[in-house]
């Protein structure tokens, strides 16, 4: 597959943050919202519904691994930089990953419900250029998406 090349010190033209609890309704309003901050760089609905769902990966393991049973935050920055490039990043101060590289595989899945796939890093790498993944155990993770739009 190939990939956009991304250049990681492009300048900053606007940017967005907010706070928001760990709860599953607001799944829906992360998503929302940087789908709203992004609109404003005429994506096409295609790149907008593929950020969207990268978000909704994101957020929801935030809300699903990351503080379980307890509550959290999470914290969302978009910044919309030169040559159309978009870079989100996801921050929660949970849980922690204990080996990144694993969980970043295809199909794997801490979960013993059942109830979880083990696909959602797959589908962020598949709808983005570039996903970082940050964690340290015991103090959170952050995931940082990067996508180039088209002109
Ligand atoms: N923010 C996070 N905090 C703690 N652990 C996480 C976090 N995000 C992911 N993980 C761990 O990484 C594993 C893989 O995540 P991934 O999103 O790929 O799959 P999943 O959430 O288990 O299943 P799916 O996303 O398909 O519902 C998770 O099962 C979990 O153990
Ligand atoms: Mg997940």
């Amino acid at each position: 597959m190939t990939r956009t090349r991304v250049d990681f010190s492009a300048a900053v033209e606007n940017e967005m943050e907010m706070t928001l609890p760990a709860l599953s309704v607001n799944e829906g309003m992360a998503r929302a919202a940087v789908a709203a901050f992004c609109a404003q760089l005429n994506p096409t609905a295609v790149e907008l519904a593929d950020l969207k769902c990268a978000v909704s990966e994101a957020v929801t393991n935030c809300i699903v691994h990351a503080y379980r049973e307890s509550a959290g935050d999470i914290r969302l920055n978009v910044k919309l930089c030169e040559g159309r490039l978009v870079q989100v990043e996801i921050r929660d101060r949970g849980c922690g990953i204990p080996d990144v590289r694993q969980a970043r595989e295809p199909l794997f899945t801490t979960d013993a419900q059942g109830e979880r796939s083990g696909m959602g890093f797959t589908v962020m790498e598949s709808f983005c250029d570039s996903v970082k993944v940050h964690s340290r155990v015991g103090k959170g993770t952050t995931v940082t998406l990067l996508k180039r739009l088209h002109r």
